[in-house]
């Protein structure tokens, strides 16, 4: 029998990546199946829990896809994503029955205007339809995961009824979408506390939450997701998914590596020096680029350009930086050179570059530094060499 992923730590948090099926929804974001091999080889470096491999049903390229991953990559468990239906659960349960870990992850929505503008049926006809479905996943999978699509905007009673019926059929983890990413962090975290306190067998499952990012809120709804007793976060690397994404892998673990204290000692496994590698490559092959300011991942993550910060970070890193590169995958941080720079970084930087310029030329090498960097938006490496040729002085072996 294939194994799950076991329950007995109360403070560990699963990381589920959906890069590869709602990251890969993203517009222009297609993978090939190379490609989507060469990313999960990656995800299992970065040694995510969970890997969903793609949508087998919703197309031969993906079963074939996910069939791959779930055969060549070691380490995660292997999820495929399907409709609550026959056809899609078994052609779900033949791409990742090859995996050591495989999960079959059924859904179905659960808000009304789901319910009544796609399916045009009732609550109680949805919520056989889970049932059922659930069952058959179970009857297949020792580990199945059940979604209820649009949970952010579900009645929350109907929704506890839903989740109860599943567990008792079998779902291992129950994920709460925020599909449409309409949630406040207090109040998708009060959902998972209430679901927590008012479905009778909760302690069966995992509860995982699956944030969209339309208000810009993925990350802060996953994490009060984790403070409610949320124990597996779906996320995607650089935040990619559908519309507006979801939330970014790199910020939610991160943010409870920084600050243990404040999400109680929750943790990840995640091996976090993968992260700026698994982004670019991710970014690369996607075709998708990493905004500069991205938080963790992009370019100015670590990069400090104010004269204030530069003098307060060259006196002391922790002034201006929460973590440091190396833990995020880059060697160090920048003190890129523009018009806001100061003495201080032009010092370190002439350092660098192993330029020695007499203290009394200094004053006259800053000016001209600032009516250089006025001009230009950033002052290159080369500049500098350029610019403080003509003070520099020769160093002599002693
Ligand atoms: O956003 C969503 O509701 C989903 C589900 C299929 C999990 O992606
Ligand atoms: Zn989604």
């Amino acid at each position: 029998m294939p194994d799950r992923v076991p329950m007995n730590d109360d403070k560990r948090v699963y990381i589920f990546d959906t890069t590869l099926r709602d990251g890969e929804q993203s517009p222009g974001a297609a993978l090939k199946n190379h490609e989507k091999l060469q990313i999960a080889k990656q995800l299992a470096k970065l040694n995510v829990d969970i890997i969903e491999a793609g949508f087998p049903f919703s197309s031969p390229g993906d079963f074939q896809s996910v069939q791959q991953i779930a055969a060549e990559v070691e380490g995660p468990v292997v999820a495929g994503l399907c409709r609550a239906t026959p056809q899609d659960i078994e052609a779900t349960w033949d791409a990742v029955k090859i995996a050591k870990r495989p999960r079959i992850h059924t859904f179905i929505a659960t808000s009304d205007i789901h319910i009544e503008t796609k399916f045009k049926r009732s609550r109680d006809e949805i919520l056989q339809m889970a049932r059922d479905m659930v069952a058959l996943a179970a009857s297949k999978c020792p580990d199945v995961e059940f979604s209820a699509e649009d949970a952010g905007r579900s009645d929350r009673f109907f929704l506890y009824k839903v989740l109860e019926a599943v567990i008792d059929a079998g779902a291992t983890t129950v994920n709460i979408p925020d599909t449409v990413g309409y949630t406040i962090p207090e109040e998708f975290g009060r959902l998972i506390r209430n679901i927590k306190l008012n479905v009778p067998n909760i302690d069966k499952a995992i509860i995982s939450v699956h944030c969209h990012n339309d208000l810009g809120m993925a990350t802060a709804n996953s994490l009060a997701g984790v403070l409610n007793g949320a124990r597996q976060v779906e996320c995607t690397i650089n935040g990619i998914g559908e519309r507006a994404g979801n939330a970014a892998m790199e910020e939610v673990v991160m943010a409870m590596h920084v600050r243990p204290a404040y999400f109680e000692g929750c943790y990840t496994n995640i091996n976090t020096q993968e992260f700026v590698r698994t982004s670019q490559l991710v970014s690369e092959l996607t075709g998708m680029p990493i905004q500069p300011n991205k938080a963790i991942v992009g370019r100015n993550a670590f990069a400090h350009e104010s004269g204030i910060h530069q003098d307060g970070f060259l006196k002391g890193r922790d002034t201006y930086e929460i973590m440091h590169p190396q833990q995020v995958g880059l060697e160090k941080s920048s003190l890129p050179l523009g018009p806001r720079s100061g003495k201080a970084a032009l010092k370190s930087k002439l350092q660098e570059l192993e330029m020695i310029i007499p203290d009394e030329s200094m004053p006259a090498l800053f000016e001209a530094f600032k009516v250089l960097a006025d001009e230009k938006k950033f002052v290159t490496d080369e500049d500098i060499q350029q610019l403080a040729g003509k003070w520099a002085v020769e160093k002599h072996a002693v």
